[in-house]
């Protein structure tokens, strides 16, 4: 089954501007898949509010669809300015200051106050959070996923109440290269998922088409997977998005690179990656190079693991599947650079 796709429509409306990290696109996105896709027969849960702004999309779209009656949009969030982007994000945009740890709920109190009685908050640490056994979920905005931890327990506490054939998953960091674990878990799941948008801003969006073994998703959610298992995942995602997603995931493969084997073979692989990209270069893009400035491999492994030294060390399999890929993409780079001049010089 196709799915209309309204956000692209030229004069698509984006049903809110609040102030907050998402595109224009996204917003797009969000608003017509609450307005026009959705059809209540599930409930909208949207993890990661911050300050409202996709909440806000989220509750206009409701508020726009007549099917939409009586339902909220279910937002998560701690409240807690816990990181430094998010106090600098409050402190330049809403002209507020913050010191970290403190709490963002009044701001977000007042962006969304137009669409009260649209939204059920559900303030705490989403990791100690549950979700009612019998609600089935129909759309499930993902913006909190920024540990393995989190990732995991929105597999195992959300993706379980999905509803096979119907329910849309929006990955709002899909993208981004520090969440390289995204897609990765994504491709092992893809028997049950179909994509329906390759990327809207950072957002890629999934339909569940079948019900998903809860053992998969316990392995999913665990997240024990090699380094060369990680590193076949993301290039087939690549070829599953086309561009402009194979060169943003590139660069996500860059920071499982670094990750897992430091900064001088993370410098490596994301200069082949800028040789390879053949993007209009875009905001996605700028955001991840911009990213990649400033890349600590143990910055890295402690954000996802908690401490460094959980991650699994490299095997001797994972590094020669390491140099292994490399060959392989320098040679399909200079193919594809030959046949691109070939093609300008004609
Ligand atoms: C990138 S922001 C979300 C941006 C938002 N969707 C928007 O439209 O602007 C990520 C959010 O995840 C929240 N978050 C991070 N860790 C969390 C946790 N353990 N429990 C609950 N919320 C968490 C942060 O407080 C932050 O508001």
């Amino acid at each position: 089954m196709t799915i209309a796709k309204p956000w692209l429509a030229p004069n698509a409306q984006a049903g809110s501007y609040a102030l907050g990290m998402l595109g224009l696109e996204e917003r797009k996105l969000l608003y017509h898949l609450a307005r026009n896709t959705y059809s209540g027969e599930g409930a909208v849960v949207e993890l990661g509010a911050f300050c409202g702004a996709s909440t806000c999309c989220l509750a206009a779209g409701l508020r726009d669809n007549p099917r939409a009656a009586g339902h909220h949009v279910h937002s998560y969030d701690s409240f807690i300015a816990s990181e430094p982007y998010l106090v600098e994000f409050i402190g330049a945009e809403f002209g507020a200051t913050i010191e970290t740890g403190q709490s963002f709920a009044a701001i977000f109190r007042r962006a969304t106050a137009q669409f009260a009685d649209l939204i059920e908050v559900h303030a705490g640490d989403l990791l100690e959070q549950r979700w009612p056994a019998a609600m089935p979920i129909e759309i499930l905005f993902v913006d909190v996923a920024k540990t393995l931890a989190l990732s995991g327990k929105v597999l195992g506490e959300f993706f379980a109440h999905l509803i096979p054939g119907k329910s849309l998953v929006v990955h709002q960091d899909f993208y981004h290269p520090t969440a390289f674990y995204l897609p990765v878990v994504m491709d092992f799941l893809m028997d049950y998922f179909s994509i329906i948008e390759t990327g809207r801003d950072s957002s890629v969006v999934f339909r569940l088409e079948a019900a998903i073994p809860s053992d998969k998703l316990h392995s999913a959610s665990l997240y024990k997977f090699s380094f060369a298992r990680q590193q076949a995942a993301l290039r087939r995602m690549m070829r599953r998005v086309g561009r402009p997603g194979r060169d943003y995931l590139r660069i996500s493969e860059c920071a499982a690179i670094g990750t897992y084997f430091g900064e001088e073979r993370f410098r490596k692989a994301l200069a082949s990656a800028i040789r390879q990209a053949r993007l209009e270069p875009d905001r996605v893009w700028s955001d991840g190079l911009a990213w990649c400035g400033d890349f600590k491999a143990s910055r890295v492994r402690a954000r996802l693991y908690g401490v460094p030294s959980l991650m699994p060390p490299p095997t001797p399999y994972d590094k020669a599947h390491l140099i292994w890929s490399a060959i392989l993409s320098t040679v399909a780079g200079r193919i594809a650079s030959s046949r691109l001049y070939g093609y300008r010089a004609a």
